[in-house]
């Protein structure tokens, strides 16, 4: 049956989901139904991943079971540790994530994707460990011991903890969570269909998550928050932003954190993510960066007027982790270790009517062309 090309795959649905659903006119974002800043301003980063993989909110017995589950799978083994070590130091984050999560799959036996439990415990190691990963190479990479998570901190001041040795300002790990929360989901986007496509062959989830973080990575994904930083250090001060934008997009650049494929208003993600910004300035100090950031949004705005560009969950996040004094190649790992949960929520949701994923092509080159002999060949 011929069908229309559509590059990107734009506007092609690669599955019937209930995780997660997008109004892009409106600019409303829901997991499994309930609004993205109910959750914030009621939920925490894991009770929402609990949420995601299993269709609705726990109820304390299970929650505090799924946050026992997570606590005690935090560690990552010695041998995760030791490969983690031979990386060069100078390599991005995100290949040493890739390569930690896929040696991950080879010690525990989670190959055998038709069993339910095992399938759980796969979750819980993946939520629970890409912390540990994550802090883990930021720390070997600069010459630092590891350091293990502590059992009376919650998720998110845990991560910091392992990061820095010191527990967070008290309002970091909540907003931080905050953050982790807004990460999380977000329907069919390159990564998430990246895990799907390799999920359909039922490979094992640690398998599916390193695709996908392979697929986070690239700029025009996950990868974009870090640019956005570069991009506002190298402005330096807000009186140089009109001149700075203006050449840009007369250069025909793309702005970073701005423009996205379904919305068509601003990111409501971005609309929490500025508040986040307001509380955390307004509690510990402001940021330089916030007023480049505020600068840059307006003047795209009047630039890119008509073109339905606005600001989305990228351009507000890295003012927030820079803030925060986390390394900018550490950015898009933070994004992984939230989206882990929806990437895992939408492999489980798959597994259950699973087909291996096989598209079709144009087909747009040559038939019955003559194999020409090395010697002949201009
Ligand atoms: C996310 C993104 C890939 C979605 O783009 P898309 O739906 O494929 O849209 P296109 O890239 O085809 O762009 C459509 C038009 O908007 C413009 N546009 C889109 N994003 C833009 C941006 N960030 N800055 C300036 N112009 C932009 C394009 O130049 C194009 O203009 P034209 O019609 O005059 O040629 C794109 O907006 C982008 O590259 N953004 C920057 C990277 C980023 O922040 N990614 C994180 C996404 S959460």
């Amino acid at each position: 049956m011929p069908h229309d090309f559509m590059p990107g795959l734009a506007g092609v649905p690669a599955a019937k989901s209930a995780v997660s659903d997008v109004d892009g006119e409106r600019g409303v974002l829901v997991y499994r139904g309930i609004r993205v800043e109910e959750l914030c301003a009621s939920s925490s980063y894991l009770e929402t991943a609990y949420l995601l993989l299993f269709g609705q909110l726990p109820n304390r017995d299970t929650f505090t079971r799924w946050q026992q589950d997570i606590m005690h799978h935090r560690r990552v083994k010695y041998s995760i540790v030791d490969l983690m070590k031979c990386l060069p130091e100078q390599g991005h984050p995100m290949d040493a994530l890739q390569a930690a999560v896929a040696a991950l799959g080879m010690f525990y036996p989670g190959r055998n994707v038709k069993d339910v439990e095992n399938n759980y415990w796969s979750a819980v190691r993946l939520v629970a460990k890409l912390p540990t990963i994550v802090a883990t190479w930021a720390r070997l990479r600069h010459g630092n011991d590891a350091i293990p998570p502590r059992d009376d901190l919650g998720f998110s001041e845990n991560f910091f903890y392992m990061l820095t040795e010191t527990p967070p300002h008290p309002s970091w790990g909540e907003i931080f969570d905050d953050c982790l929360i807004l990460h999380a989901e977000h329907t069919m986007n390159a990564s998430t269909f990246t895990g799907l496509v390799t999920a359909s062959t039922l490979a094992d989830p640690y398998t599916v998550v390193a695709s996908a973080i392979g697929a986070l990575k690239g700029p025009l994904h996950g990868g974009a928050n870090e640019e956005v930083v570069l991009m506002l250090k190298e402005i330096g001060t807000p009186e140089r932003v009109p001149g700075y934008i203006d050449e840009h997009l007369k250069n025909k650049k793309k702005l970073m954190g701005f423009g996205h494929r379904v919305y068509k208003v601003k990111d409501p993600r971005a609309i929490i993510l500025q508040r986040l910004c307001e509380r955390l300035f307004h509690e510990c100090g402001t940021s330089p960066l916030y007023d480049i950031a505020v600068k840059v949004e307006q003047a795209a705005e009047e630039l890119l007027k008509g073109k339905g560009i606005y600001p989305n969950v990228d351009f507000y996040s890295g003012v927030i982790y820079d803030k925060m004094a986390i390394e900018t190649d550490l950015f898009t790992p933070l994004f992984a270790m939230a989206r882990v949960s929806g990437w895992l929520a939408h492999w489980l949701e798959q597994l259950r009517e699973n087909k291996l994923f096989r598209p079709d092509q144009i087909y747009a080159g040559d038939h019955n062309r003559p194999y020409v002999p090395l010697d002949q060949r201009a």
